[in-house]
C-alpha cells in the first residue's frame, strides 16, 4: 500500500500514453514552439505494462490513460488489452476524434466509462479553442459511446470571454441525454500564460446555472474530484471541478507517469522520479515509487499561495499539460 505522509492511500494511477495530440488547444500546447519527446525516451508498451504492474503491486487498482491524446498512440491497442488484464478498473480520457474505431475494443477490455473533452457547443468556436476543425467528428463518437453504453463524462474547461456563455447549454444538453458534464477551472501549466481573471470560479459555475434552474446537490464519494449535481428529471448530471477555488487535496489518492516514464505524486509537482530510466538500468523501482509519495506535499505540489489571485504562474515549476496528461 502507498501511505504518504498526510496519510492518503495511493490506489490510482494515470499514466499519459503520448504527448502527441491530433488537437492543439490553446490552453493545454505551449504556444511557443514545442518539441514533441524523442521516441527513444517515451515508454515502450512492455515498459508501460511492467510497471503498471508494480503499481498494482503496491495497491493501485484504478488506471486511467492519458495523453496527450491516448488514442493517437500507434499500438495503444495492444497496451489497453494488456492492462486489462490487470485487476484494475481501466478508464481513458480522450478528445473523443477517434474514437469510434475503438470502441469495440474498449468494451471488449472491460472498459464502461470514459471521459471526453469538449469546450464548447459550437463548431465555430470548437475550431477557434483547438485549431482543428473537428467538432462534428466529437459530437458523433460521444453519441457512439453513449449507443455502445458507456458511461459519459464530458470535460468542459471553463473561460472567461470565451465559453463562459455556454454553461447553461451544457446544463440543458443534460436533459435529454445521459451525460455527465463537468465543469473544470482554469489551471495553470508551462506555457499557457494563465491568469487568475480568466478562471470561471465554482461560485460563479454554480450562480449562472442557478439562474435558470433548480439543482439539488448529489453525494460526493470521498476520493471525488468533482462536486456533483443534478436538475431534477434531467437524465445527465452536471459537476465542477474546483481545483483553484475549493481543492480536493485532502483526499487525493492519485499518481501519474508521463510518457516518458517520469512519476509525479502530484499533477502540479516539480519533482519529478525518472522511473523509466531506473526500470533500464535494472534499479529498484517499488523502492522509488514509495520515496516519490513520501515526498508528496499536502496540497497541489506545494507550490500554490493561499489564494487564486495571489498565484503567479511564471513562478510555478511544472510541465506543460500536454506532457502531463490531466
Ligand atoms: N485547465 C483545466 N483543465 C485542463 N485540461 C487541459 N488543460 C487544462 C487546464 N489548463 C483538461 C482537458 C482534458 C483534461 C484531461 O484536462 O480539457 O479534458
Ligand atoms: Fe489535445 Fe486534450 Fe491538450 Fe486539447 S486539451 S490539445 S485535446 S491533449
Amino acid at each position: 500500500m502507498l501511505f504518504d505522509t498526510f496519510n492518503r492511500q495511493h490506489n490510482y494511477l494515470r499514466i499519459s500514453l503520448t504527448d502527441k495530440c491530433n488537437l492543439r488547444c490553446f490552453y493545454c500546447m505551449p504556444e511557443e514552439d514545442y518539441a514533441f519527446m524523442p521516441s527513444s525516451q517515451v515508454m515502450q508498451a512492455e515498459e508501460i505494462e511492467t510497471l503498471a504492474k508494480l503499481f498494482v503491486g503496491l495497491g493501485v487498482d484504478k488506471i486511467r490513460l492519458t495523453g496527450g491524446e491516448p488514442l493517437v498512440r500507434k499500438d495503444v491497442a495492444r497496451i489497453i488489452q494488456a492492462l486489462s488484464q490487470l485487476p484494475v478498473t481501466l478508464t481513458l480520457t480522450t478528445n473523443g476524434i477517434r474514437l469510434d474505431q475503438f470502441l469495440p475494443l474498449l468494451k471488449e477490455a472491460g472498459v464502461r466509462s470514459l471521459n471526453i473533452s469538449l469546450d464548447t457547443l459550437q463548431p465555430e468556436k470548437f475550431s477557434l479553442i483547438t485549431r482543428r476543425n473537428e467538432f462534428e467528428t466529437v459530437w458523433k463518437n460521444i453519441h457512439a459511446a453513449l449507443a455502445a453504453g458507456m458511461h459519459v463524462k464530458v470535460n468542459v474547461v471553463a473561460m472567461k470571454n470565451i465559453n463562459e456563455d455556454e454553461i447553461t447549454a451544457f446544463v440543458r444538453w443534460t436533459k435529454d441525454t445521459p451525460v455527465h458534464v463537468r465543469f473544470i477551472e482554469l489551471m495553470p501549466f508551462d506555457g499557457n500564460h494563465w491568469d487568475s481573471k480568466n478562471v470561471v470560479t465554482y461560485k460563479q459555475i454554480l450562480q449562472t446555472i442557478e439562474q435558470q434552474y433548480d439543482v439539488v446537490k448529489l453525494k460526493d464519494e470521498l476520493h471525488d474530484t468533482t462536486k456533483k449535481y443534478i436538475v431534477p428529471g434531467h437524465q445527465g448530471t452536471f459537476a465542477v471541478i474546483s481545483t483553484m477555488t475549493d481543492a480536493f487535496c485532502s483526499t487525493c489518492n492519485r499518481m501519474r507517469l508521463t510518457a516518458d516514464g517520469k512519476m509525479k505524486n502530484c499533477l502540479f509537482s516539480k519533482e519529478e522520479t525518472d522511473l523509466l530510466s531506473a526500470l533500464r538500468n535494472g534499479e529498484d523501482v517499488a523502492e522509488l515509487i514509495r520515496q516519490t509519495i513520501l515526498r508528496k506535499h499536502a496540497s497541489h505540489g506545494g507550490q500554490f499561495a493561499a489564494t487564486m489571485e495571489a498565484i503567479h504562474s511564471e513562478t510555478l515549476q511544472n510541465r506543460s499539460m500536454i506532457t502531463i496528461g490531466g
